[in-house]
């Protein structure tokens, strides 16, 4: 039976693998170092990931041997200080790694990040290995983390599995920091009747995904035969791509007025590093992957 812990548990990500893995009534050790707003459906234990030990116990404590590593600062608030961003991405990153191989965990699973790619990649179509060249910290992080997912399978025949998302499209839990949030922004806005100042240009255009992709992603991924995997680092996924003007259509036709107003900052110079456009057939070839939510559907879903 797998036995689950998820770092970060209480972010975008973390919340809907909770509610995932409870449907199966899969043992989930959620910890985070906030505390919960409202009551999970999993056992909780405050714990910061910077201090192995504490997740060495808990680890042994409730017997995991499945661990989800969601802990992360995104891209823009990596920006605000990069050296904390740095700390905290890689020290957690080898906290679960040095875990993991000491408690002999089967599978890991690691989320990358469409800021892995910068200016050189191509990025109209940005294929699973062009030049990366990340121009934010948090995208050097993650390209840094795919490099040690491929030496400690080899060196320690390790199982870390791994997805570059997208942004994400969530309806309950909001991310924190990052550059595609506008979209959920604006989406928030949208549906209170509220006036948004977009932080990226009108036609700025980036890849995003459904939540629901997103979580059934990662759980295919990690249920496949490691033998099935050509890459040993981490794969482009993508659901659709779209641009602020082009959301701002999908609001209206749904019914919903909208009032936005672009004041492109900081964040605008982060987008431009990133794909347009993500192919990602080698996902669809090695482990099957097609995503279920289209853009129509998401932004329908998202304004309910
Ligand atoms: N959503 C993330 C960000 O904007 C990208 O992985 O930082």
């Amino acid at each position: 039976m797998d036995r689950i812990l998820i770092t970060g548990a209480l972010g975008q990500l973390g919340v809907e693998f909770i509610k995932y893995f409870k449907k199966y009534n899969l043992f989930v050790l959620a910890t985070d170092v906030r505390n919960p707003k409202k009551k999970l459906n999993c056992t909780f234990e405050n714990a910061d990931v910077l201090d192995k030990n504490r997740i060495d116990s808990l680890v042994k404590k409730y017997d995991i041997n499945i661990i989800y590593h969601l802990v992360a600062i995104l891209s823009a608030n990596g920006e605000k200080n990069p050296f904390n961003s740095w700390k905290l991405n890689m020290d957690s990153f080898q906290n679960i790694a040095e875990i993991a191989v000491e408690n002999r965990i089967k599978k890991v699973f690691w989320p990358s990040s469409i800021a892995v790619f910068g200016t050189e990649s191509k990025l109209e179509l940005v294929t699973q290995n062009p030049l990366m060249n990340p121009s934010t910290i948090y995208g050097i992080t993650k390209l840094a983390g795919e490099k040690l997912i491929d030496y400690y399978f080899k060196r320690f025949g390790l199982d870390i599995r791994s997805l570059r998302f997208p942004g994400i499209i969530s309806t309950e839990t909001q991310p924190g920091g990052g550059t595609t949030d506008y979209i959920i922004e604006m989406l928030n806005a949208a549906k209170k009747e509220n006036d948004y100042c977009c932080f990226l240009s009108e036609n700025t255009e980036l890849p995003m995904m459904f939540i629901d992709d997103a979580i059934e992603s990662a759980i295919k991924l990690m249920s496949v035969n490691r033998a099935d995997l050509s890459i040993s680092g981490s794969y482009n996924v993508t659901g659709f791509s779209i641009t602020p003007n082009q959301l701002i259509s999908e609001i209206q036709s749904n019914g919903f007025k909208t009032s936005v107003n672009f004041k492109p900052d900081f964040r605008q110079q982060i987008a431009d590093s990133w794909p347009k456009k993500i192919d990602d057939s080698v996902s669809r070839n090695d482990w099957g992957w097609k995503p279920k939510f289209r853009l129509k559907e998401s932004i329908e879903i998202a304004l309910k």
